[in-house]
């Protein structure tokens, strides 16, 4: 049966995403509904909305991270799941490769309805439980960032506790988590950001230290200034990689999982080589990425940082906030007022 929920929907590039009664397809065998109570937004959203995103399919529900409870489930899944307080995990069909994602690969959220609705159907094989010690908003605001920070810093970047981190971009939901998990492991973390604020946030978090990427030759000064990091975890692309190849240390890893910038005009191909740089790139996560990061986040007590939660009927000014870029963390939207 076909189930009526609220949601924010997407009719068309650059339409302001509004609220409506939206008929979701009959759930089938092997899934479950989702009870949504809170819901974050990432920047795919805003791509999307934008019309900036690969082959976008309207009517779009977009929203790729979601925590609520399971209100029903399909044939095939067991009834005990009903009640559940879960976080859904945002990959789709990765496959069996666990290097790189099959070509089958989605992300919740178009072209599959997505979280920012008061129900969402998917695979009974995509809710795990919720952390008990994290709120619902919190838990929202941890899948699809935690996981893209978890790849990027600990399965490509093979961070260790004795390693010098330098995160890009801090405001930004992946930064804000990669810089939480490096901290958490005990490694040096060092930041970027466009916000002198954002980078004295990051310091009290236990950050060492920060520069303005705003500033001309930031790679070259933070070489100077503390000789370099083992690992760069970049999600701004443009200039930034330049930066990044000044201030890598010799055979060090930068990891690129995003390119807000852009791509740069010009890459110093001469330093890639004469450092003996690794350079590796990152999307989201498998399910044994997204298992680790939820076990870390549990043992570590880790809270995700929210920047601001709208409900659900403000999602335009949701969008608008997080194109902004005024945010430190995640926009978080909740479904009621809670
Ligand atoms: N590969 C994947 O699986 C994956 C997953 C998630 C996201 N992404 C990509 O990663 C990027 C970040 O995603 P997000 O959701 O974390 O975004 P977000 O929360 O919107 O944050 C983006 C951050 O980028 C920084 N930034 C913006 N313009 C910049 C510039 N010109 N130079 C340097 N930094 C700049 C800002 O940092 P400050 O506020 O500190 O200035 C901003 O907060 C996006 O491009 C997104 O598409 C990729």
């Amino acid at each position: 049966m076909s189930l009526v929920t609220k949601a924010l929907v997407l009719r068309e590039k650059n339409a302001i995403p509004a609220v409506e009664d939206f008929f979701l397809p009959p759930m089938r065998n092997n899934q479950v509904t989702v009870k949504i109570h809170a819901a974050a937004l990432n920047h795919r959203d805003v791509w999307i909305q934008q019309g900036l995103y690969a082959k976008i399919q309207y009517p779009a529900i977009v929203g790729s991270d979601g925590c609520g409870y399971v209100s029903d489930v399909a044939e095939g899944v067991s009834e005990s799941l009903i009640g559940q307080r879960v976080i859904i995990h945002p990959s789709l069909m990765w496959g069996d490769d666990i290097k790189a994602q099959s070509n089958n690969f989605q992300v919740l959220g178009m072209p599959t309805y997505g979280t920012f609705a008061h129900h969402c159907i998917v695979d009974a094989d995509r809710v795990y439980a919720a952390p008990s010690y994290l709120s619902d908003a919190e838990c929202a605001a941890l899948p699809l960032a935690g996981l893209t920070a978890w790849r990027a810093l600990m399965t490509q970047g093979k961070a260790q506790s004795h390693h010098k981190v330098l995160i890009t971009g801090i405001g930004g939901g992946v930064a804000l988590c990669a810089a939480q998990f490096a901290l958490a492991l005990g490694a040096e973390v060092w930041v970027t950001s466009g916000s002198q604020d954002k980078i004295t946030m990051a310091q009290h978090l236990g950050a060492k230290g920060g520069i303005l990427y705003s500033e001309p030759d930031f790679g070259k000064s933070l070489m100077k200034s503390m000789g370099g990091f083992d690992i760069i975890v970049d999600g701004t692309g443009g200039e930034t990689f330049n930066h990044a190849l000044e201030a890598i240390k010799p055979g060090g890893t930068i990891v690129i999982y995003g390119a807000t910038a852009g791509t740069p005009s010009n890459v110093n191909i001469h330093r890639i080589f004469w450092k003996q740089v690794h350079i590796i790139g990152s999307t989201m996560g498998n399910d044994n990425d997204f298992a680790e990061m939820l076990a870390f986040v549990s043992q570590h007590r880790i809270k995700p940082i929210i920047a601001k939660t709208f409900l659900l009927e403000q999602g335009a000014e949701a969008f608008r906030y997080l194109q902004s870029g005024a945010q430190t963390g995640k926009v978080v939207l909740l479904m009621e007022n809670m």
